[in-house]
């Protein structure tokens, strides 16, 4: 079977690759996948940032997003039947407490190994076998927008964690700002709309732009930066409760941790991969943060318990403002072969969600 393998640590190295196709052991499943979302840890991968193969490979197979259906059931394996929709995980665990605990999202020894990124094959392929540990049921009314269920995860795990770390006081917030338009933070824009939040979007790009729209369409404000600061806006809106921060842009955090409000939360999810340096108003920061008893935490990841969740909201949002998921997915390109159109559309300004569509879906 095809599969898109990359050399990690080497740039622009994606490629056409064969592996046999998988059969499932006992108490394993083989899914067919239909389609594969691709995001910027895949163009990372590609750029030689990171990544690593599997052990006795060269290659890594990208992807990390998936909806497949189930084609075999392994002996042992009793709650899947051939014909069902499946979304895994990412994450596969180490022996660490949390990993133990089913909480790989937590790794303590980061000795975990990832699909499509840290030495496990991903999803950009025709077929993978996988426990039901890893698996979760879609139904097939949500089929169509499953395979955003890993991005929604990592929104899912931000918001929840907050609002579990803030049971340490009265929490209720009722503003919150999202830093960054791209698919992060326009699903944790929909996320805390959803929740009842007056939601600000930040982003570079002026109006008219989808992300903005698309922000705008679940009742949240898109800001432009370049017309209006963070701090600008902080002022405007009175004291900040919460920011989901989806860029990765250093000054941007930093000025993030200088406006979040009295018992406010900034949650860290962006990542920053050149190696910047800042000067900062350190002192006045910090003074800030003690006197304000302000929290900022980092997320990374998320459990199978995420992606259950990332279900049920998706349905929820859908619900709420119908279509308005399925505008994010801009650029639908058809077949593993066609990859180098996928990692271009990667590079597309115009681009939210890049699917590859691997296998057709069921009806
Ligand atoms: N923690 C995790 O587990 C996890 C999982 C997935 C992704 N991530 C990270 O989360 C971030 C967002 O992911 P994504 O897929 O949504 O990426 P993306 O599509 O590249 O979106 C990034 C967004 O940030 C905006 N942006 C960038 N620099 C900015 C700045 N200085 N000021 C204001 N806005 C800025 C971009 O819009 P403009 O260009 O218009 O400014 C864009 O809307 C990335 O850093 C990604 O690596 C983390
Ligand atoms: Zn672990």
């Amino acid at each position: 079977m095809k599969a898109i393998g990359v050399t990690p640590m080497q740039a622009n190295s994606a490629h056409l690759v064969e592996l046999d196709k998988p059969t499932p052991a006992v108490g394993e499943a083989l899914v067919r996948i239909i389609r594969v979302g691709i995001d910027g840890t895949d163009k990372d991968i590609n750029e030689g940032k990171y990544g690593q193969a599997p052990p006795g490979y060269d290659f890594l197979v990208n992807g990390h997003e998936s909806l497949g259906v189930v084609e075999q059931v392994g002996e042992g394996v009793t709650d899947w039947q051939v014909g069902d929709y499946a979304v895994a995980t990412v994450r596969r665990p180490d022996e660490c407490p949390n990993c133990l605990l089913g909480e790989s999202d937590m790794c303590l020894w980061g000795n975990y190994t990832e699909r499509g990124i840290k030495g496990r094959h991903g999803y950009l392929t025709e077929y993978y076998v996988e426990k039901p540990d890893f698996m979760l049921h879609v139904p097939k009314e949500m089929a169509d927008l499953a395979v955003l269920m890993e991005p929604t995860s990592v929104a899912e795990k931000g918001i929840a964690q907050a609002y579990r770390i803030q049971e340490r006081l009265y929490w209720q917030p009722k503003n919150a700002i999202v830093t960054g338009a791209g698919t992060l933070g326009l699903l944790a824009t929909f996320l805390l709309r959803a929740r009842g939040l007056d939601v600000y979007t930040m982003a570079r790009t002026p109006m008219p732009y989808l992300n903005g729209q698309l922000a705008e369409a679940s009742g949240a404000h898109y800001v432009n930066n370049k017309e209006q600061s963070l701090t600008a806006l902080a002022k405007q809106i009175g004291n900040v409760d919460f920011i989901f921060e989806a860029t990765g842009a250093s000054q941007l955090i930093f000025e993030a941790m200088a406006i979040i409000g009295n018992d406010g939360v900034l949650c860290l999810a962006g990542l920053s991969s050149s190696s910047n340096t800042l000067q900062i108003p350190a002192d006045a920061i910090n003074m800030e943060l003690v006197l304000g008893n302000k929290l900022i935490f980092g997320t990374v990841n998320a459990n199978r318990r995420y992606f259950q969740s990332a279900l049920q909201d998706l349905a929820n949002i859908e619900q709420k403002w119908p279509g308005l998921l399925g505008r994010l997915f801009t650029h639908r390109i058809q077949g593993l072969d066609n990859f180098a159109a996928a990692f271009a559309a990667l590079e597309d300004k115009s681009s939210i969600k890049v699917t590859v569509e691997i296998s057709p879906q069921p009806q």
